[in-house]
């Protein structure tokens, strides 16, 4: 096993790797361009050695934010012949060229975390992060019931979750032709997604192209529209960090509490009595998941603590049934698969911003407990994608950039 000091001179060897001038690949050819929720947390691995190059990261991708406000999940800087879907699948029909669909809004949270090492270039990330807030109330929750909807299972950074099985189900694939998949040429089949998965991801991508990624239309009539407790959860925190950058800079917050309060009252609607947990719905049926996923333990994260003892116990359960936490997906459910992407694996992000909701809401003992959980995965199975989470053993792709910031600005035990 590698010492702690070779792990953080190898961490930021990869950052420096990975980096293209002014964003990060999340990885080389499995992800060669720049991903949203990726940079933003990659951001706090720059911050660790080159604080412009942290601010950078985050300014270039609002360079690609579309006049809605919406701020694309990729951002198509170059060509690569190693990624499907590229640029002519998605037809934006923006420039920069983009995908057409958003991530979890993680930017704000980590702008105010810099914020003190350079006030002015936080100040100046303000109206477009307030802009890019409202467009997730108003395009992603339009039937205003104070939850956020995804439109695509990409657009929750976690696509093969079981919770979007029951909405994918149904979605007509019958226009969506043959294709060649290029992850599954770079990764193990058997941690990525099925076939079957893919062409309903390609069926909704057709579906936006068909509505010209119209928000009034995709909002109200995409054939896949599910309440997503993370992104609610990751919005909520944001939107905090977005009133306190307000503040700070002498702004009129009262816009931003009341989407606050909108959010924080609607968040119940995730719970679900039957499984003891927050988790995802179907926005047209109500139709909870019906199993816990690691979404659910991020309700602190947003501050909402109605369900902390419970959200507790849920994550003792877990951890009585694998050695490393927090797997993805519960793994007490049939259908656990630890190596397969979002079924399973363990998250380094993830960890780190259930860990943060947790200390911050008084249970330090967890939250430390993840933290040591995912400092040991990464000395055990590198700075891979994500994790199996019972021998510890590297997922999906490998020097992966969001991981590796994860060790430099948390996990690592010098971080602590
Ligand atoms: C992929 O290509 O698998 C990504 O998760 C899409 O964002």
């Amino acid at each position: 096993m590698d010492n702690e000091r070779d792990l953080g001179l190898k961490a930021r060897s990869i950052l420096l790797d990975n980096d293209r001038g002014d964003y990060t690949v999340p990885t080389a050819d499995l992800y060669p361009f720049q991903w949203n929720w990726d940079s933003a947390f990659v951001a706090l691995g720059w911050a660790e050695f080159d604080n412009d190059r942290a601010w950078r990261e985050i300014e270039v991708l609002f360079d690609a934010q579309w006049p809605s406000g919406m701020v694309p999940h990729i951002v198509f800087w170059t060509d690569a012949a190693t990624y499907f879907p590229g640029p002519d699948v998605w037809q934006a029909g923006q420039s920069p060229a983009s995908s057409g669909i958003s991530q979890p809004p993680v930017v704000a949270t980590i702008v105010r975390h810099l914020a003190s090492t350079d006030p002015e270039r936080a100040a100046a990330l303000i109206k477009p992060l307030d802009q890019w807030h409202q467009w997730w109330h108003s395009a992603r929750d339009a039937y205003d019931l104070g939850v956020i909807a995804i439109a695509h299972p990409w657009e929750s950074g976690r696509d093969n979750l079981p919770d979007w099985d029951p909405a994918l189900a149904g979605l007509d694939t019958s226009r969506v032709g043959t294709y060649q998949r290029r992850d599954t040429d770079l990764v193990d089949a058997g941690m990525r997604p099925h076939k079957a998965d893919y062409d309903r991801y390609l069926a909704l991508v057709q579906f936006g192209v068909d509505n010209r990624w119209d928000d009034e239309l995709i909002g109200r009539n995409n054939p896949f529209l599910v309440a997503d407790p993370a992104i609610s959860a990751v919005l909520l925190r944001a939107e905090r960090d977005l009133a306190a950058l307000m503040h700070d800079n002498g702004l009129d917050t009262g816009p931003v509490e009341a989407r606050i309060a909108r959010l924080a009252e609607g968040y119940e609607r995730f719970w679900n009595p039957d499984v003891g947990a927050y988790c995802a719905f179907d926005v047209r049926s109500g139709v909870h998941a019906d199993a816990a996923t690691s979404a659910s333990f991020l309700a602190p994260y947003g501050g909402v603590t109605n369900h902390l003892d419970e959200t507790v116990d849920l994550l003792r359960a877990w951890a009585e049934k694998t050695r490393f936490l927090v797997p993805s997906f519960d793994p007490r459910d049939d259908r656990y698969e630890p190596d397969r992407y979002w079924r399973g694996p363990i998250w380094a992000v993830v960890n780190y911003m259930i860990a943060t909701g947790l200390a911050d809401q008084g249970a330090g003992d967890w939250a430390e407990r993840i933290r040591i959980s995912t400092r040991d995965l990464i000395a055990t199975g590198g700075f891979a994608e994500s994790f199996n989470p019972e021998v510890g053993s590297g997922t999906g792709g490998k020097s992966f950039s969001w991981t590796a910031a994860m060790w430099l600005s948390w996990a690592g035990a010098n971080a602590a």
